[in-house]
């Protein structure tokens, strides 16, 4: 080996010549790729985890040090910890998701699906003839004719309304006009001269707790803005329940209900169209997907069923309405409004998105798929079957109910790690601003620091023995791990973690991981036979799959099954909006999944109580986790009673 290595650097395709001998974050520094480096190379985070992916003799051999933060599938995988790793020789090296930094908090983006653009709404440019005494045919019908003629379209017939435009747009431009038309069947509107290149459409995605909008060139299916803001009905009630008992109070509460929703994604639009320069009218098409109770709240259905046995929907299939159905909604009044199908009372179209993005219906190798929100939809099959069961998860991870919980926005806590010796803590907060709080991420970081620290036990009680003084509190909920002593926080008080987060966090983990465990009992497939877990949802793109992984969130399967496509709800919206086979196909697994009511199922108090556990009461089932606890001695004082014995 001489002095000088080449390093390279994927997924980046970054390439460096530099003297032997520098760790892996020296490197990665001075070529300007950012590895995640919460304690700032001192070695005590584990968190700037790399892969070499060739050249592994060209490193000095892996240390205690090190192998405190990997996993032994992680070492088998060639994973090191960049800051402890010296190199000395050429070598390839990948930087995994989870180790980059500067993700977007703009909590709307998902996965670019290709389709091909078909959009239901299009618009066509045609100079239409004068009428003349020659000629006296009706306006009408020398537009369709010249329809015909032009673009082939022979089953038009023209809506009222636009209508109405008819005989003014078109002796505005002397005949030039351009028509929208719906599904090549209807003409919603004509405008006088060339507006073809301007025409647009706006997917929204509506959560129990946020929305998501999208504004689309149609022509292009290109995104021009989004734009995301929270439910303007959750003062109506956190979780749907609530507010399906407040609208059914009476028809005026579902009205305002309905008005709540509508005027926030009326927010949305207005940004959208501010920031691309566009007029709200220019919408002439929109797509919505959500839960069951939210896509009746929007449409103004009672919801009232979908809450009561035999939890059934009022609709199940798409919903195809006039834009002026829904009043207050700022697009082009008599455009287009497209309400994406259902699959039963508590899983919606966003779970229709979700299945749609992963392409189940179709695939050949088996996927889990879990899409994580105040309720979490978890869908598991293949082409053969596709089941979906749907947990409540509650707010947790949102932040919600937990003392110095906040979403994800500047000053979160957003990463955080133990020394589990040291118990040296590190972390970094959105924006790198001065923490105000710990958002879901960083909360599901820091129940799996703990864990390894051995600071809480697997039953998520901590152990207040082995906590530094200067990191205990008590109070009167109990005792509290500080994370940020207020000294150093940008609130007026130490930034903590207590027991009763811990349980609310725990909770949450426990319904995801049953409804996972249970549609695999129920699917007789093993951990083996997942090929693909899929995490799905604006959040659940922020988390670190090995914590979530470590804590028992879902089971554990190999880290490179893992995949994040973000919002997919979104992404689902956008399908549907710009592809009229993407609308048939969302119809198609309305129809064909089964739903699964995990409350009945024979196994769920036991096994809700079994994952209640940290990760799960039975270890077994959690090999490689298992194995690194015992290796960081987590076997006698932090696991006991679990039937774990080193
Ligand atoms: S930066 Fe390497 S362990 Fe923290």
């Amino acid at each position: 080996m001489n002095g000088i290595c080449e390093v390279t650097f994927q997924p980046y395709g970054k390439r460096l010549s530099v003297e032997s001998g520098l760790t892996i974050l020296d490197v990665a520094r001075r070529i300007g790729v950012d590895i995640t480096s919460l304690c700032a190379g001192k070695g005590t985070c584990g968190k700037c985890k790399v892969k070499v992916e060739f050249g592994s003799e060209n490193v000095e051999p892996i240390t205690q040090k090190e192998m405190k933060h990997l996993s032994r599938e992680e070492v088998n995988e060639g994973y090191r910890i960049a800051c402890l790793t010296r190199i000395l020789g050429k070598m390839i090296i990948s930087v995994p998701e989870r180790s980059r930094v500067g993700k977007q908090r703009l909590q709307t983006e998902g996965l670019e699906i290709p389709i091909v653009l078909d959009p239901s709404t299009k618009k066509y440019f045609i100079d239409v003839p004068r009428a003349t005494l020659n000629d006296p045919r009706s306006d009408e019908e020398r537009l369709l004719q010249s329809l015909i003629d032009r673009y082939g379209l022979r089953d038009l017939t023209i809506d009222y309304e636009a209508a109405r435009q008819l005989p003014v747009s078109l002796r505005k431009e002397n005949g030039r006009v351009t028509v929208v038309v719906w599904n090549d069947q209807r003409i919603m509107a004509i405008e006088p001269g060339d507006t073809s290149q301007r025409c647009y459409g706006f997917a929204v995605d509506i959560g129990s707790t946020k929305l998501a909008g999208f504004l689309i060139d149609l022509n292009n299916g290109k995104v021009m803005a989004t734009a995301a803001r929270m439910n303007p009905q959750i003062p109506y009630g956190e979780d749907i329940i609530s507010r399906i008992n407040y609208s059914m109070a009476g028809q005026d509460k579902l009205e305002e209900l309905q008005e709540a929703v509508i005027d926030g994604i009326n927010d949305l639009i207005n940004q959208c169209c501010e920031s691309a320069k566009i007029r709200p009218e220019e919408i002439y098409d929109s797509s919505f997907v959500g839960n069951t109770c939210m896509h009746h709240l929007f449409l103004g259905l009672t919801p009232k069923h979908v809450a009561l046995s035999p939890y059934v929907p009022a609709i199940k299939r798409g919903v195809q309405i006039q834009a002026a159905k829904l009043s207050s909604l700022n697009t082009y009044k008599y455009g287009r409004v497209y309400v994406a199908p259902v699959i039963g009372g508590f899983v919606g179209g966003d779970s229709v998105a979700d299945i749609m993005v992963a392409d189940m219906l179709t695939s050949g190798e088996t996927i889990l798929d879990i899409d994580i929100g105040t309720n979490t939809e978890i869908a598991l099959g293949n082409k053969e079957k596709v089941t979906i069961c749907s947990c409540a998860s509650g707010p947790a991870f949102e932040g919600m109910h937990i003392k110095h919980g906040m979403r994800a926005a500047t000053g979160a806590i957003e990463r955080i790690s133990i020394d589990p010796e040291t118990h040296e803590l590190s972390f970094r907060t959105i924006d790198d601003a001065l923490p105000v709080g710990i958002c879901g991420s960083g909360l599901i970081d820091l129940l799996a620091e703990l864990l390894k620290a051995g600071i809480m036990d697997c039953k998520g009680k901590l152990l207040d023995k082995q906590i530094p003084p200067q990191l205990l509190r008590r109070g009167t909920d109990g005792i509290a791990f500080v994370i940020v002593p207020q000294k150093t926080s940008g609130i007026d008080t130490d930034i903590v973690v207590t027991e009763s987060d811990i349980r609310e966090l725990q909770l949450a983990k426990a319904a995801i991981h049953t409804g996972a465990s249970i549609m695999m009992i129920r699917m007789g497939l093993s951990l083996n036979d997942i090929s693909k877990l899929i995490i799905a949802g604006a959040f659940g793109n922020y988390i670190d799959p090995e914590s979530a992984r470590t804590i028992g969130m879902y089971p554990e399967v190999a880290l490179d099954k893992i995949s994040f496509v973000g919002n997919s709800a979104g992404t689902g919206s956008r399908m549907m909006l710009t592809s009229k086979e993407c609308k048939i196909y969302a119809d198609r697994i309305a129809e064909e999944v089964h739903y699964l009511e995990l409350a009945i199922q024979p196994e769920f108090i036991e096994e809700y109580a079994k994952s209640m556990f940290f990760p799960y009461m039975d270890l077994d089932k959690y090999p490689i986790t298992k194995e690194l606890l015992t290796r960081l001695n987590r076997s006698r004082d932090s696991l006991e009673g679990v039937g774990f014995v080193s």
